[in-house]
């Protein structure tokens, strides 16, 4: 969580901060801050930092009339300390010589905390932040990097800083370990960020940061070296393959709405990538051939994933049991690296992130490696972590993500995880050429077939209209559907705060049909499939009890208006595919809902795009 920023150049540093910080603040929002210093070391660091979101901290900004040339921002989502001006970072040194700024969690605090106070250092916040930047006051000799490399490596934990000093006043230094930072490298200026939307305005040249390495810039160069050992490291500055334009919200209220309506051009996207309609094939151009024996041999396929990507994990097991049938069992990463996990080295680990940084899914990860597992990351964020680490990697191509509720990222996931189980369907020769060939001309339709669900928009809004102010939802969906019941049911409570839950169908008699009466808003996900009948008795139980539902169905479905007050279409296709579809009106449901009960949809109460904590 939380997003840092840092620059050294020729500009004020104060706007270039602020637009960085605004770029971030999808990672957390509860108070920010910014440091500089004005390139002499007779002048002092100076903070200003703000309770509540960025607005709060531009305000008291737009009173300063500093224009230094060097300076680091922080938005918090606070894990130690409430969130308060005290706790806001940057924090800084007993002797004010050091800024520091920080995202993730210093676990032996405690300890070093009683040990500075023993020493005689007063704590000015209840953060864990603050023990580094008085270790680095505390280790300093007249060289920063040495103090700052010496403090960290007193500290457990993961976590990426920026320190500046007053020791150097030109200089900004850097440190990550499992939390993402990368160095954006300009003309005459350099910069540091938890993400690369913060520095796209500027450069699009990046340096990928690897875990333990530590550096400092300045605005002519910068030098990496690794934690323990001070002999640089040899980077290589890659380029962004992202635009601006795909970081801004365009014309839309908010970014959910963005990448929502974004989702065509995305799918199209992946389609373009990974399918060769003349050859009539599959591509996955990071899948070595190692990599493909693997898939064709493998005994046993693990999902392991978090939130949205977790039901994107629940959607491949029914993908990959029905095509390639390969056994797959999905479990949410928090549980499978807790739950020594019995893995053979013919199992692949599949570890499904948008991010690519969320600590659960990275903690996950490295337990199967241990294991011996061989570990595929389909990841969206290009560089991070995860997509890293693992053995090897698909990255998804849902191009920059920043709302914090998951659409287009997901649909994107699903889409690359149907066509990584057709692959595994081909490979394992368990599909005949005939059904590869159809699978691939659906495929083929699901842009085009987006877009007509987006025209649902008007319906969707009509029904929100009238179910807004309801505070409990029910989501019901059997087979491939069934993860989207979770999905709708997550991405409503994320933003519009009421409580939803989702359920497979068939448990409905099991318990939750004691819900249900007059008043009860269910959400049906009932597209053309092998469980179709079956949905339909379910909706008929409701209807029984008088309960409110809504449908999401096949085009052309007249059954469903029997039952259903509001229905939303989606078109036909194979049944393997549907996933993708149903999601959509789901998504578009939330965001109005959220909408007209005045929140907060880009960044809502107590989420951050990337969890980066345990
Ligand atoms: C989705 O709307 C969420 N905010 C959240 O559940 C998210 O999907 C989860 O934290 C996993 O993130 P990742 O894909 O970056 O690993
Ligand atoms: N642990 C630090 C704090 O609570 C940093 C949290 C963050 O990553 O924003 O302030």
């Amino acid at each position: 969580m939380c997003g840092i920023i840092g620059y050294a150049g020729k500009r004020n540093a104060l706007p270039v901060l602020m637009e960085g910080l605004s770029r971030l603040e999808y990672r957390g929002y509860d108070s920010a801050g910014i440091a500089y210093v004005d390139g002499n070391h007779n002048h002092p660091i100076h903070i200003i930092k703000e309770k509540g979101k960025l607005i709060e901290l531009r305000r008291a900004l737009s009173l300063v009339h500093a224009t230094p040339h060097i300076g680091i921002g922080h938005t918090r989502w606070a894990t130690h300390g409430e969130p308060s001006r005290r706790n806001a970072h940057p924090h800084l040194s007993q002797d004010d010589n050091f800024a520091v700024v920080h995202n993730g969690i210093i676990e032996n605090y405690q300890e070093i905390k009683s040990y500075l106070k023993r020493k005689g250092y007063t704590f000015r916040s209840e953060t864990d932040t603050e023990v580094l930047v008085h270790l680095v006051q505390d280790e300093f000799r007249g060289d920063v990097l040495t103090a700052f490399r010496n403090a960290i490596q007193r500290l457990e934990g993961f976590f990426a800083f920026v320190l500046i000093s007053r020791h150097s006043p030109n200089e900004l230094f850097f440190f990550k370990r499992s939390n993402p930072l990368v160095v954006g490298v300009g003309k005459k200026e350099n910069f540091v960020a938890s993400d690369v939307p913060a520095i796209l305005p500027y450069t699009k040249r990046v340096v990928y940061l690897g875990d333990d390495e530590v550096g400092c810039l300045n605005e002519d160069s910068f030098k990496i070296v690794r934690l323990k050992k001070p002999t640089p490291v040899q980077k290589r500055i890659e380029t962004v393959p992202w635009n601006l334009e795909q970081a801004e919200k365009g014309g839309y209220h908010h970014f959910m709405l963005k990448e929502i309506y974004e989702q065509p051009r995305v799918a199209e996207e992946t389609i373009r990538k990974r399918l060769d309609f003349n050859r009539q094939r599959i591509v996955f151009d990071t899948l070595s051939f190692h990599a493909n024996w693997r898939l064709k041999h493998v005994r046993k396929i693990f999902m392991v994933s978090c939130g949205t990507a977790y039901h994107a994990g629940i959607a491949a097991r029914y993908m990959f049991e029905n095509i390639a049938r390969v056994p797959t069992e999905v479990c949410v990463s928090s549980e499978f690296r807790y739950s020594d996990p019995i893995l053979s080295k013919s199992d692949i680990v599949v570890l499904v992130t948008q991010s690519g940084e969320t600590a659960d899914t990275l903690a996950a990860l490295r337990e199967a490696r241990k294991k011996g597992a061989y570990t595929l990351a389909i990841v969206n964020v290009v560089g991070s972590t995860i997509a890293r680490e693992a053995d090897c990697v698909i990255y998804t191509h849902a191009g920059p993500e920043i709302g914090v509720a998951s659409t287009k990222a997901y649909t994107v996931q699903l889409l690359t995880l149907a066509l990584l189980a057709l692959h595994a369907g081909y490979l394992r020769n368990k599909i005949p050429p005939k059904q590869f060939e159809e699978m691939l001309s659906f495929a083929k339709h699901i842009p085009s077939d987006l877009k007509k669900i987006l025209q649902e928009a008007p319906r969707v809004d009509q029904c929100a209209k009238k179910l807004y102010k309801k505070h409990n939802f029910i989501y019901l969906a059997r087979g491939f559907s069934f993860p989207n019941a979770l999905e709708g049911a997550l991405k409503l409570k994320e933003i519009s705060y009421a409580h939803a839950h989702g359920y497979a169908a068939g448990e409905m008699k099991h318990g939750p049909i004691a819900l249900i009466d007059k008043e009860q808003p269910v959400i049906c996900i009932i597209p053309q499939s092998k469980t179709y009948d079956k949905m339909l008795s379910n909706m008929e139980e409701i209807k029984a009890r008088e309960g409110i539902i809504v449908a999401v169905a096949t085009k052309g479905d007249r059954a469903v208006s029997k039952f259903a007050r509001w229905t939303f279409y989606v078109p036909k296709t194979s049944e393997f595919f549907s996933t993708i579809y149903t999601v959509v009106p789901l998504q578009l449901f939330a965001y109005r809902m959220a909408v007209l009960n005045g929140r907060d949809v880009d960044q809502p109460r107590n989420l951050a795009k990337s969890v980066t904590v345990e």
